[in-house]
């Protein structure tokens, strides 16, 4: 039986990650860090959390990585922990940089240390490209430019993932996602949040959804799709780079008219305000991925649409509201 440690199993991408890999028979291994409340409620939603492992640490802390590593020897390792809001990072530089992009380079070291046969999957992101486009798309070969503190300390784990697999000859792969959804996703993301929102209105338990950029277009698909991309990166031969995504593009707007229009309501506009707290210093105005390299090389697409998936978040929140 093969053995994975995920970082961040709380998280989305980890709850849907372990999902896959238990039901392709591994032994799930979840580092989960000493916080207050410790909230299951993710791999709960998913019936597993009686199915993984958990073991203590956090990706700031390497003596805590040196002993989950050399406990679990784990076959494969996904480092899916990070403080991944964008906005916040804004407001939280250092700690979004300590974790994502030094947390990363302290789980690159244990594994090189303790147990290098370990193949490696680390979450990169297209936030990594800014603005930054190759004939309006932005695939495995778009320069970087970053434009926020969270892009930044991606692109320095990105790097390091790189680094340790040509300096070591270690199994390193880098995935770089586009954004991925699913009723599971933190409530402070633009989907979920709207989401949430028109269930709540819907249900007149609210009256409004306060928002920001309502022209920021990006390239959104479904979580669960994803995680199986993950996976085949660290079944592959060599370890290489791809990126992960849809292919299509969408802007808030379009989001706000398939979620309101799934529960019957055609004139969203009177239901939204504008709040300049939730805009960024700096925004990325489109992101539209090409996915060519995944397709051909590790024979992964995508399968649920971008309506259907934002009818099933509403859908989710409206279930759940209702109980
Ligand atoms: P998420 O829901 O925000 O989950 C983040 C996870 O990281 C949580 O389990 C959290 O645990 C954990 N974590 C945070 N700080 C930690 C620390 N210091 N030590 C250990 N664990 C820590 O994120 P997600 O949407 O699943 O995304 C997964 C990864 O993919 C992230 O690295 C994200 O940056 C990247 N990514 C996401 C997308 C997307 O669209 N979802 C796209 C590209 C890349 P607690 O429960 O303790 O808070
Ligand atoms: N969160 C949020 N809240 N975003 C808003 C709002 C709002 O009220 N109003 C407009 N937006 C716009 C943001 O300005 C951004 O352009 C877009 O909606 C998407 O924002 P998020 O859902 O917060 O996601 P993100 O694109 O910033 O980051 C996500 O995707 C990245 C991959 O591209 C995160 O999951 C990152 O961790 C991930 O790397």
């Amino acid at each position: 039986m093969k053995k994975a440690l995920i970082t961040g199993i709380t998280g989305q991408d980890g709850a849907y990650l372990a999902k896959f890999l238990l039901e392709k028979n591994y032994k799930v291994y979840g580092l989960i860090r000493r916080i207050v409340n410790r909230d299951f409620s993710n791999l709960e939603y998913l019936g597993i959390a009686n199915k993984v492992d958990f073991v203590d640490g956090d990706l700031t802390d390497e003596a805590s990585l040196i002993n989950a590593i050399k406990t679990i020897r784990p076959d494969e390792v996904y480092n899916l922990a990070a403080q991944s809001f964008v906005g916040t990072s804004w407001d939280q530089p250092l700690v979004t940089s300590e974790i994502n992009g030094l947390g990363t380079l302290k789980l690159l070291n244990t594994i090189k240390n303790h147990w290098p046969s370990a193949k490696f999957y680390q979450a990169a992101t297209s936030e990594m490209f800014g603005n930054s486009a190759t004939d309006g798309f932005q695939d495995e070969n778009t320069p970087f430019h970053p434009r926020s503190p969270y892009a930044i300390s991606k692109l320095f784990a990105y790097w390091m993932t790189v680094n340790f697999k040509e300096s070591f000859g270690m199994f390193c792969a880098n995935g770089i996602l586009f954004n991925h959804e699913s009723p599971i996703r933190g409530k402070e993301f633009v989907t979920r949040k709207i989401s949430d929102g028109v269930a709540k209105i819907k249900l007149g338990l609210a009256t409004e959804i306060k928002l920001g950029n309502l022209d920021a277009q990006r390239d959104w698909g479904f979580a669960g799709d994803y995680v199986e991309a993950m996976w085949l990166m660290l079944q592959q031969e060599e370890a290489d780079n791809f990126v992960i995504c849809t292919g299509q593009t969408h802007s808030i707007r379009e989001l706000l008219a398939i979620a309101f229009q799934h529960v019957g309501i055609d004139d969203w506009d009177k239901y939204i305000s504008i709040d300049p707290r939730f805009k960024r210093p700096a925004e990325l105005h489109a992101l539209t991925g090409k996915n060519t390299k995944a397709k051909n090389i590790l024979g992964w697409e995508p399968k649920l649409s971008f309506e259907e998936l934002i009818k099933m978040m509403v859908d989710a929140d409206l279930e759940r509201l209702k109980k």
